[in-house]
């Protein structure tokens, strides 16, 4: 059994002052839930001190990108071992980060495996845009960047890896792919390709989400469909209400 996975990605919001704020919310509000992994991903100026407040709660904390290397002359970056340092996870190749920083499959995989190497549970985003949709081309787009993203990897690493299924199109647009389309992309994109990479155990054992514009409203439909194991949140991850809605919506349509 997969155990469902709820992600917040706070992106560039949130200053540390707002970010205590807001986890202290969440401990309130979500500090008995145990059947499900929770974790919130501030920004890197934040990391620290929320790292520090959630220490020893049920509520995890990611970062949002990381360089591969472990130091060295790099201005700007955070090495998978200063993340290490502070984060349980690390959120890599989201479509924003692909758009406007110039990430790719193959800076994808190199952090993928920095990631894996270092212990740091990485969540991998893939997702197609509108033009891709429309066209028909889906699932050999999501498929292209799955086999970029695992190349190299062994199937023991692979199945310690979260992907994040988010139509680019459904990212803050508060469209969101339909759940029946979302599972079906999920199964032949994602499912079907690490069978073939590696095997079925390795390909059931991976934990995928959906994102894009998940709401309170919209979460328990995504939820129960059998390939959707949790979701990355935006948006709707920066207030408590609204996070912890999402949470206990899940919760209970898995009851
Ligand atoms: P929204 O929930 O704001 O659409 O963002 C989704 C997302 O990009 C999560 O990584």
């Amino acid at each position: 059994m997969r155990k469902p996975f709820i992600a917040g990605n706070w992106k560039m919001y949130k200053t540390v002052a707002q970010a205590l704020e807001l986890v202290a919310g969440l401990k309130q509000t979500l500090g008995d839930v145990l059947t499900m992994e929770l974790a919130v991903c501030p920004p890197a100026t934040a990391l620290a001190a929320v790292s520090g407040a959630l220490a020893g709660s049920n509520i995890g904390v990611g970062a949002q990108n990381m360089y591969w290397k472990d130091e060295g002359a790099f201005t700007g970056e955070s090495s998978p071992v200063m993340v290490k340092e502070l984060a349980q996870y690390v959120i890599l190749g989201h479509s924003e980060r692909r758009q406007f920083f110039g990430e790719t499959d193959e800076t994808v995989n190199l952090k993928l495996k920095a990631a894996l190497a270092h212990g740091i549970t990485p969540i991998v985003c893939i997702g197609e845009s509108l033009e891709q949709n429309k066209a028909g081309e889906t699932v050999s787009f999501v498929g292209g960047q799955m086999r970029g993203a695992f190349a190299g990897i062994p199937a023991e690493d692979a199945a310690k890896v979260v992907l994040a299924y988010e139509p680019i199109w459904a990212i803050g647009t508060g469209l969101t792919a339909t759940p029946e389309d979302a599972n079906r992309i999920i199964k032949e994109a994602i499912r079907d390709v690490l069978t073939a990479f590696y095997d079925t155990a390795t390909a059931e054992a991976i934990r995928v989400q959906y994102g894009g514009s998940v709401k309170p409203d919209n979460m328990a439909d995504f939820i129960v469909m059998p390939e959707i194991d949790g979701a990355l949140v935006g948006g709707a991850s920066l207030k408590v209400d609204s996070f912890t809605a999402i949470v206990k919506n899940a919760l209970a349509a898995l009851k």
